[in-house]
């Protein structure tokens, strides 16, 4: 029960938003839930202490972590909980009463949540940040930027090099992969003879960094899409569907409806290192063939050679079009790139390794979800700091204080969102996304400096965010 109401809670968290006309939405609906973690089913994971911890403090001798971001505090019922980690314990509390205490020796965020204006201040030395975000960056590009990031000392976001990281945070598993089987080509080519489209298009969410739909419409003048969803329109959904709590991923009569298609266009929201979701996996279940834009790195994690499309390889939309008609009518060639469904043909070992070692698990009871492994992560770096800080102190000539740790735009660093398709002086100044995502872009640039200015500054009221941010642009002006 408590874990229902928080998923509804993390389901229906606003997200205010600075300076611009139009509100952030994040990128969820119908047909793209905003995170794996609503998708997942929670216990509360009270301790799995692991067989190195031979901690033996009592719960008023621990340090204590503070979710900041109460709506994620994965412990339920109450505010404080103890956990015992791999290594060792602490307290954590989503109560903010802890703030400036002592013992409170580090506080997580959550970066859809993390406001420049709400942050807490004064920052004292002794405690360390650390960031949660598995989500889009375009819920939050001030994380985006240096002077964002830097702010963290431990993070867990999509990147691979993030302390904690959660790049297949979309993929459950191989099995996922390989199953179910794919709806037989004879079938596929029988409903194109019929006269559905070789492409499929399903998107709820319109205007989004990535500009997506600029491409596809672009895409459109070559090859035949049948678009679904609410963007770039061009069929009605089947009756019976458009129920948008039936038409998610894995309902069984949208799955072989959307399963008949040969190939889904996948384009993600944002376009950041990494950053791959169900958009690019999910049409892999359902055994077909993703037209994909995201992670420039996407193939990294690929199962083969053969079991995408990138459009990215692709000079223009129409060099792109002219290969998909050719694959649609080469059953040879389009069935290589379902060979992934048989398991032989995975043979991308950075995949088949990052599935098997990490630590957390995808609706898999037998795992801690990544959010109580992400605090005891914290726990067991903020207990071995403050170990070799006590040594330090001790003996300071013998003992070296332990070297600052901090995360730096190898963990997140988005860039500068451009159009879909085409340069951005050809973009018309009434353009939606021209006049929403480069300018929050740079707005969060802004909010950054700002709170690492308060932060130099020993504030202790984020309200002064405004007056920083209007003194570092007046400085600039002047050309300092
Ligand atoms: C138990 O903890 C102490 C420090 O508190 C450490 O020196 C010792 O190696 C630990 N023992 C084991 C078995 O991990
Ligand atoms: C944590 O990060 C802050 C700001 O980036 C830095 O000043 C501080 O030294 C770091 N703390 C530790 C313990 O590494
Ligand atoms: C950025 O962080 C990564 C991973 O934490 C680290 O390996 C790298 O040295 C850092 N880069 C810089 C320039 O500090
Ligand atoms: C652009 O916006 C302005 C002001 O909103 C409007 O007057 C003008 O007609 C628009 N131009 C185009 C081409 O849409
Ligand atoms: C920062 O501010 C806090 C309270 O506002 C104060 O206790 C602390 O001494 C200040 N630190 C520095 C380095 O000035």
């Amino acid at each position: 029960m408590d874990a229902v109401c928080w998923l509804l809670g993390l389901l229906l968290h606003s997200l205010p938003c600075w300076g611009q006309a139009v509100p952030h939405t994040g990128d969820h609906g119908a047909f793209q839930p905003q995170s794996a973690l609503t998708d997942m089913e929670f216990t509360s994971v009270s301790s799995y202490r692991g067989p190195g911890n031979n901690d033996s403090r009592g719960n008023k001798e621990l340090p204590i972590i503070l979710w900041w971001s109460a709506g994620l505090f994965p412990h339920f019922p109450g505010d404080t909980e103890r956990i015992d980690c791999h290594y060792s314990s602490c307290l954590v509390t989503s109560n903010r009463k802890v703030q400036l205490y002592k013992r409170t020796s580090a506080i997580i965020f959550y970066g859809t949540d993390f406001r420049a204006y709400e942050a807490p201040l004064p920052r004292l030395p002794h405690q360390t940040w650390a960031l949660f975000h598995e989500e889009s960056p375009m819920n939050n590009y001030v994380l985006s930027h240096g002077p964002g990031i830097r702010l963290f000392n431990y993070t867990a976001t999509f990147r691979r090099e993030s302390d904690y990281p959660l790049t297949l945070q979309w993929l459950p598993s191989l099995q996922y992969l390989l199953q179910p089987t794919a709806v037989s080509l004879q079938e596929k080519n029988r409903w194109r003879r019929a006269g559905l489209a070789p492409v499929l298009y399903m998107q709820s969410h319109c205007d989004v960094p990535s500009d997506r739909d600029r491409y596809v419409q672009e895409l459109m003048k070559y090859i035949e899409i049948d678009s679904y969803g609410k963007c770039l329109t061009n069929k009605p959904l089947p009756e019976r569907l458009e129920d948008t709590s039936t038409a998610t991923g894995e309902d069984g009569e949208f799955m072989s409806f959307v399963a008949r298609y040969k190939f889904h266009l996948a384009l993600e929201n944002g376009l950041c290192s990494d950053y791959m979701t169900e958009k690019l996996w999910r049409p892999m279940h359902q055994g077909c063939v993703p037209i994909y834009r995201g992670s420039p790195s996407v193939a990294d994690w690929l199962p083969n050679s053969h079991s995408a499309i990138v459009i990215d390889d692709f000079p223009s939309p129409r060099k792109l079009a002219e290969f998909i008609m050719a694959l649609d009518s080469d059953d040879a060639e389009y069935s290589r790139y379902l060979e992934f469904k048989t398991p032989s043909k995975i043979t991308n070992l950075r995949l088949l390794e990052g599935l098997e070692s990490r630590e957390w698990g995808v609706n898999d009871m037998s795992k801690p979800n990544y959010l109580n492994g992400f605090e005891c992560y914290v726990c067991d770096q903020e207990n071995k700091r403050l170990a070799s800080e006590r040594t330090h102190r001790h003996n300071p000539h013998l003992h070296p204080p332990p070297s600052p740790k901090m995360a730096n735009n190898s963990h997140m660093g988005c860039p500068l969102p451009s159009p879909g398709y085409g340069e951005v002086e050809e973009v018309h100044p009434n353009d939606s996304w021209l006049q929403m995502w480069p300018q929050d872009y740079w707005q969060s640039l802004d909010q950054a400096e700002g709170l690492d200015s308060l932060i130099r500054l020993n504030e202790s009221d984020p309200g002064l965010l405004w007056h920083h941010i209007q003194k570092i642009a007046m400085r600039r002006a002047k050309g300092h």
